[in-house]
């Protein structure tokens, strides 16, 4: 999948690390790369099956899955992005 525009930054809550997503990846392939494997399918934004939940920062979310309220806590990081510097992720 295509992923443009920017990089941010993940910090994995349970661990500490800390990884940058470049413009050209997405969370997903960050993560893999570093040996934390989320299950994924669609990797598009319609399935909903790498749905992970985020603690601090503000997603830009780009599927069409979850609604406002699953928004608030959740965020699916085979397409997603982030508004803020570092988006803080439950694992
Ligand atoms: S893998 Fe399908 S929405 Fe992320």
């Amino acid at each position: 999948m295509l992923v443009d525009e920017y990089e941010f930054r993940i910090r994995l809550a349970l661990t500490g690390e800390v990884f940058m997503v470049p413009a050209d990846k997405s969370i997903v392939e960050v993560l893999r790369e570093n040996g934390i494997d989320i299950e994924t399918c669609c990797e598009q934004g319609y399935c909903g099956t790498c749905m992970t939940r985020y603690l601090e920062g503000e997603p830009e979310h780009r599927d069409e899955v979850l609604d406002d309220e699953d928004r608030e806590h959740y965020v699916l990081v085979c397409c997603a992005r982030s508004r803020t510097e570092e988006l803080v992720l439950d694992l």
